[in-house]
This record gives C-alpha cells, structure tokens and sequence, in this order.
C-alpha cells in the first residue's frame, strides 16, 4: 500500500456518508501536460520521429524542466503529464526493445518531474493504433503493446509517483471488449513487470470522453482487474473539452459539460466505487474558457470522492504565440508568468 491510495480511500469512505465531498482543498492532483515528444504524431498513431520536440533546454528545446519546478513552487501543482509517441520510444522497431538514445532523452524529461516531488504519468500518444492500425484488432498485437508496457513498468517499477497512462484517446475502436482485453494484458503486464502500486490510467474509446465513459467504455472498462483481482490504482482516463465542437482546437468556450458529462460521470464512478482523472482539458485565454473551465474544475473539487484531479493541456515545447491552447509560462529573468487561463483556473486557488 502506499499514501495516496490510503488518502483516497479514506476520503471514499467520507464521502460515501455524504455524497458531495465538501474537501475545502480540492482535488488530490493538479498539474499540466508537458507536450513535445508527441509532437508530429496523427490521431492515426503515426509518428513523424524528425517533428519531435524534446521540451527541454538540455535537448535544444523550450524549458520544461523549468516550467514544471516553477509550476510546482509557485502554482501548487503536483502531476505532470509527458505525451510520447509509441514510435519515438522503439524508434520504429514494432516489438522491438526500447530505443537506449530516444528513451534516455524522453527519460530527462521524467527525471525532471520526478525531481519536483510530482507525480508523473507517461502517456503514450497513439490514439489505441499504430501507423493507422489499431491494436489488438488487426494492426499490432496486443503481445507487441504489451512488451512496450513491460519494458516501461520495469524501468520505473521502484519509482511511487509514476503514473502509467496506458493509451491517449482511442477513437473508433470497433470493439470495446477487445479493447477491453488489451488494456487488462497491460495492466497484468504492469503488475507483473513489478511496479505493483502505481497508478495506472485506463483509456476508453470515443477520445477517452467524460461524456461517453459512462455508457459506452466505461462496462466493458469495469472488468480489468489487477492479478490480485482488486481494481487499486485502477483509474478511469477522461478528457474533455469545453469548445464548440468538443475538440479543444478553438480558444472560445461554449459549455461547462457538467450536467451534460462530469456530473452523469460521477454518479456512475460512485456507484461502481471507482475514480477517473481528467488527464486533458483545457481552452483559450479567454473570459469564455476562464468562465467555463473555472465552474468544470470547481465541479471537480466539489467530488473529490470520484475525481483524483486533472491535468490541463498543455505547457511544454507548444509555441505560445501561436498555440489556441497554450498554458506555457513566460519566463523573464529568474521569474515565470502563468497563461490567464492557468492563472485564474488550473493553478491551485
Ligand atoms: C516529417 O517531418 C519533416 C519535418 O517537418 C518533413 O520534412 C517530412 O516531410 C515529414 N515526413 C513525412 C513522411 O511526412
Ligand atoms: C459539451 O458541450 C458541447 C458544446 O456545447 C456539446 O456539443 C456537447 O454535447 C456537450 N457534451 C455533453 C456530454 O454534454
């Protein structure tokens, strides 16, 4: 057992006396994504090695080292999470063993996060495929996702705060049951590979949707088990935008989603006694977003029985000039200046 899962539990057990959770200080885990070594991957799975973007000042890229300890020191984050493409990890080599260059650099960036005292979620960014094809049902096997999963929990096994976010936003996945199984070959292989306590963030289809989870994944989602057959540090992966079209392309938002997704989403986590981190929401820097996304998070805090926290896309290498969604700090001198939208909503208030 660990501290966090006995936190949790206890305020499970709180809250299932009174339902709304009524934690003055909010959810376990804040933070952002740390975006970069994704870079140049499709929502197909297919990865472009050469538009990977290292963020980190030591590999000739933006310094997200830098924003995670600012973040932490002055925003009272705690969670990171750091997207990398499956391709980027094996250098392209299905099945292969991982690639001692590319993982020693994707590595910096999360012994940078360990270094803060956060926790840190590797994210592999591949929309449940390869180069087009989707895993376990007819692209790569679930025995070649798995070796990549087995080689990953191996080598962070002794590391608590590693969090393992098995597969960023399936969509289209024809079978959620055999989805279903690939994610419990990872899980076992997780746990067998010897990391036996951390978090593991299990994905489901239609972009890991809040909305969807419920009625769509989240039965099929429910079976995975540990070896031991318990669901401990089993979390459901849930991401949301508040734009128009849900994408999280636009810097206007549009909606809140809570009655419509995080509210319908909690009453299910608690009636299966289960709990969901929202690893990816975020918007503009805009009043709609500040607006919107302020009253999504509040709504977070307000179940802290069901909802571990959230991690807001995205800091990193993103150019801030340019990216819709940017939560890259300014740094000027020795001193960070957060987006209006991490300012007013992501950092802890
Ligand atoms: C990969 O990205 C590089 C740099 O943007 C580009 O020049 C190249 O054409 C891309 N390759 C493919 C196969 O798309
Ligand atoms: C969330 O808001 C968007 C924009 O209004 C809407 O299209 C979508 O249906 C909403 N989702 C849910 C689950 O309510």
């Amino acid at each position: 057992m660990f501290t966090f899962l006995l936190t949790t539990l206890a305020v499970a057990g709180r809250a299932l006396a009174a339902p709304v959770a009524e934690r003055a200080d909010g959810v376990q885990f804040i933070g952002t994504n740390i975006a970069g070594f994704d870079f140049g991957c499709s929502i197909q799975g297919a990865c472009n090695l050469t538009q990977a973007t290292p963020p980190l000042s030591s590999l000739g890229g933006p310094d997200g080292a830098g924003q995670m300890q600012h973040f932490v020191k002055d925003d009272g984050m705690n969670m990171f999470r750091l997207p990398v493409g499956w391709q980027y990890l094996i250098n392209n080599k299905l099945g292969g063993t991982l690639d001692s260059g590319n993982l020693g650099r994707y590595d910096q960036l999360v012994q940078a996060c360990l270094a803060t005292g956060a926790y840190c979620i590797v994210d592999i960014h591949n929309y449940a495929r390869w180069n087009g094809q989707i895993i376990g049902q007819g692209g790569p096997t679930n025995d070649q996702f798995v070796n990549l999963w087995t080689q990953i929990a191996t080598k962070y096994a002794s590391q608590s705060k590693m969090v393992f976010g098995v597969m960023n936003e399936p969509h289209d996945v024809p079978d959620i049951n055999k989805w279903a199984d690939t994610v419990q070959a990872v899980v076992t292989a997780i746990r067998g590979a010897g990391a036996k306590n951390q978090m593991i963030l299990l994905p489901g289809n239609d972009w890991t949707s809040a909305a969807a989870m419920p009625t769509k994944s989240g039965p099929a989602l429910l079976k995975v088990k540990n070896p031991d057959g318990s669901t401990d540090g089993l979390i459901f992966d849930v991401h949301k935008y508040l734009d128009s079209d849900n994408s999280g392309t636009h810097t206007e938002c549009v909606t809140d989603n809570i009655s419509g997704a995080f509210q319908p989403l909690a009453t299910w986590l608690r009636t299966n006694k289960r709990q969901a981190l929202n690893s990816e929401t975020g918007g503009g820097n805009t009043a709609s977003c500040q607006k919107y996304l302020c009253a999504q998070i509040q709504f977070l805090n307000q179940n802290t029985d069901v909802f571990l926290g959230y991690t807001g896309w995205s800091a990193g290498a993103f150019n801030p000039q340019t990216y819709e969604l940017s939560e890259v700090p300014a740094k000027n001198g020795n001193s960070w200046t957060d987006t209006s939208l991490v300012k007013a909503c992501i950092k802890k208030q």
